[in-house]
């Protein structure tokens, strides 16, 4: 026991500093290496003319401009998401841009039987799925403490969590018969702490945690693109989210707000081409990266920067999403609202093909 403590503490002070002389040193190396291989996967990326896909999310923001990243490279496509009828002039755009078939299905990604039937309708038609793509996601920026509805809470971890979990679950089968790959995206937040995230950071952080481990179990049979960004302008970012079928949740003040952020369709392009290649990783900026090496080797100047960062900020911006109250001052209470677009009428699911 004591020669352990011993070893341990002797580990403490040599480890981090040789590994970084050993980083340091190795790192031309590994970038030449690195940039082979993409090169590599770049020139044998997967052809996705005629495979088929499946979307969640697809109704909004990333999910939406990834199913034209892939219409253009011809596949089928499986749009899902509880909006049917934004879906249907998603996929006839789609279509016009290259897709061979496109489906669309009104599904809750948290319900686990809806996610089996929409995989089953899939294979039934289609008789293959080759990628799995998950973008459904819910959002929010909120202190802890100024949460009064508690309600929000397990529904941010269901969408964000087994919103993604339910749909490889019941497409893993599948993907094993074409050798498939299932794209995640998380998000920066899943290990960098940024305040006000609590809850969608844990969801995500929880997120990567599985996947990277599914990918050892999978042995490489099925691939996992793992997908980590910075703020991207989308309806999240603009703060609209729809909590349950039939009412929207809109926070007005937010979506007054301009979003700020890289363009959705360069996001979506860079995604589906790394899903191509073979990546196991897209990071949209990539140099976010460097914060990581800051937690690890000096996490108390990480806390500076984020405090002194945040000291700048005077006015805090909060969601109206579980604190029922706005921080604007006169704004109106948090609404919840029965969109024009409830899908009441298709909480069965509904299929229909577009050709
Ligand atoms: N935007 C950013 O700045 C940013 C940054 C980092 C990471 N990300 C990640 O990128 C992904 C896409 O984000 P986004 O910005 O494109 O979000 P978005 O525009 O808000 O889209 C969210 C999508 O999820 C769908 N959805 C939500 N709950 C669902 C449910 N229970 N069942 C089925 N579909 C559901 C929504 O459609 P319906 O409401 O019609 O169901 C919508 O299509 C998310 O995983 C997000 O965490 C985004």
């Amino acid at each position: 026991m004591m020669m352990m403590d011993l070893l341990n503490s002797l580990l403490n002070w040599v480890a981090p500093p040789a590994s970084l002389v050993m980083l340091a040193c190795s790192w031309p190396a590994l970038c030449f290496i690195t940039t082979c291989e993409w090169l590599y996967k770049s020139f044998y990326s997967e052809n996705m003319e005629d495979k088929v896909v499946i979307i969640t999310g697809a109704s909004s923001g990333i999910g939406e401009q990834i199913a034209y990243e892939y219409a253009k490279r011809g596949a089928n496509l499986v749009l899902i998401a509880r909006r049917e009828n934004r879906l249907r002039g998603i996929a006839e755009k789609s279509r016009h841009m290259g897709a061979k078939h496109v489906m669309i299905m009104a599904a809750d990604v948290v319900k686990e039987d809806e996610c089996k039937r929409f995989v089953n309708e899939t294979v039934n038609f289609f008789g293959r799925v080759d990628h799995l793509v998950n973008t459904a996601t819910l959002g929010h920026t909120f202190y802890l403490e100024e949460v009064v509805d508690t309600s929000v809470f397990p529904h941010l971890l269901d969408i964000n969590f087994w919103g993604n979990v339910y749909p490889t679950f019941v497409a893993l089968p599948f993907l094993h018969q074409t050798n498939g790959r299932v794209i995640i995206n998380a998000a920066v937040e899943s290990w960098l702490p940024l305040p006000r995230m609590s809850l969608y950071a844990a969801a995500k952080a929880a997120l990567v945690n599985f996947y990277e481990t599914l990918r050892f179990e999978l042995n490489d049979e099925v691939g996992i693109t793992i997908a980590t960004h910075g703020w991207i302008g989308s309806e999240m970012s603009r703060g609209k989210f729809k909590v349950e079928e039939g009412a929207e949740m809109q926070w007005i003040e937010e979506r007054e707000v301009q979003a700020t952020g890289g363009p959705v369709e360069e996001y979506a392009k860079l995604i589906v081409a790394g899903a191509c290649r073979g990546d196991q990783y897209v990071k949209f900026p990539s140099w976010y990266d460097v914060f990581l090496l800051y937690r690890v080797f000096a996490p108390s100047v990480l806390n500076w920067t984020f405090r002194m960062l945040l000291a700048t900020h005077t006015g805090r911006r909060t969601s109206l999403v579980g604190t029922g109250r706005s921080m604007l001052e006169g704004s109106p209470p948090r609404k919840l609202l029965t969109g024009s677009n409830s899908l009441s009428q298709t909480s069965s699911l509904q299929m229909q093909k577009l050709e």
